[in-house]
């Protein structure tokens, strides 16, 4: 019989329901521990946090049980953002959960610490935007607030193919293939994700979705340079889960940067 054709479905909407399975090897507890470092390592008295991209809300909801901290924590994906709240309430999280586009956001109040983890800045792919992001981060923080967030290079991406490239799995009726693949010309790597959910009935056909992400890799000097034209004071550019500097080896990065104590031109 003939496949039905898959539906082509918006990043991070069908694949929501499968997600969690896709990223079950990925220590969320460590990375955590890892944020909660940086933060308290750079921040004396941090305590009402904004997460950016926070897909399902793992991190948020460990990071809520880490500290005595107020959380905010947003995506872009209204169907991730579900999830993220299903999860709130089944680990008694008091986190709240928004929809939002951190390209475009106004909240009408200020933080002591925003992050945003998991290469989700690789899914920006201009500088213009990147500037319009560190801006946003920029008014929505405090006087001495830092903006803490991660992004792979282009020697991650060479790497990561093998174990990524051919990976699937299954989590209740869904199941996923995903093939991945990195252009070197373009710096873009492309994850193309096939998520099949199972009919609950014998006669009823199966439901094919097809995402496409596109991500954007930076090397370091790219990202610095990035920041240097942002109102942002540099504080640290991490390499991996270490507080030593990143290098031309690193895989991940991560950058802490800061809103001066004596600026205190609050949006
Ligand atoms: C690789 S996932 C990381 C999710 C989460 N931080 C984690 O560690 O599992 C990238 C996330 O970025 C979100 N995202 C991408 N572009 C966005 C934007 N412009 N505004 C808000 N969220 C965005 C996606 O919806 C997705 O949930």
């Amino acid at each position: 019989m003939e496949q039905p054709k898959p539906h082509i479905t918006e990043q991070y909407s069908a694949l929501a329901n499968i997600y969690d399975e896709v990223m079950k090897d990925v220590s969320y507890a460590a990375w955590t521990e890892y944020i909660d470092r940086i933060i308290h390592e750079h921040h004396p008295d941090p305590a009402d946090l904004l997460e950016l991209a926070c897909g399902t809300g793992t991190m948020a909801v460990e990071m809520s049980h880490l500290d005595d901290y107020n959380i905010v924590a947003t995506d872009r994906s209204p169907q991730m953002i579900g999830m993220a709240q299903k999860k709130a309430k089944k680990y008694g999280s008091g986190v709240e959960f928004e929809v939002m586009d951190f390209l475009d956001f106004q909240l009408g109040r200020t933080f002591d610490v925003i992050y945003m983890v998991f290469d989700s800045i690789n899914y920006v792919h201009s500088e213009s935007e990147i500037q319009t992001l560190q801006r946003n981060a920029f008014d929505h923080l405090n006087p001495g607030g830092l903006f803490i967030f991660d992004f792979t290079t282009p020697r991650n991406s060479h790497k990561a193919i093998q174990y990524l490239d051919k990976m699937s799995g299954e989590s209740g009726p869904w199941r996923y293939r995903r093939s991945s693949r990195y252009e070197p010309d373009e710096c873009i790597h492309i994850n193309e994700f096939t998520i099949i959910k199972t009919g609950s009935e014998p006669d009823e056909t199966d439901q094919r979705y097809v995402e496409k992400h596109r991500q954007k890799i930076y090397t370091l000097d790219e990202m610095l340079t990035m920041v240097a034209l942002s109102p942002f004071s540099l504080i640290a550019a991490y390499d991996g889960f270490t507080l030593n500097p990143a290098g031309q080896k690193s895989l991940r990065i991560t950058m802490v940067l800061q809103r001066s104590e004596s600026d205190s031109d609050v949006a």
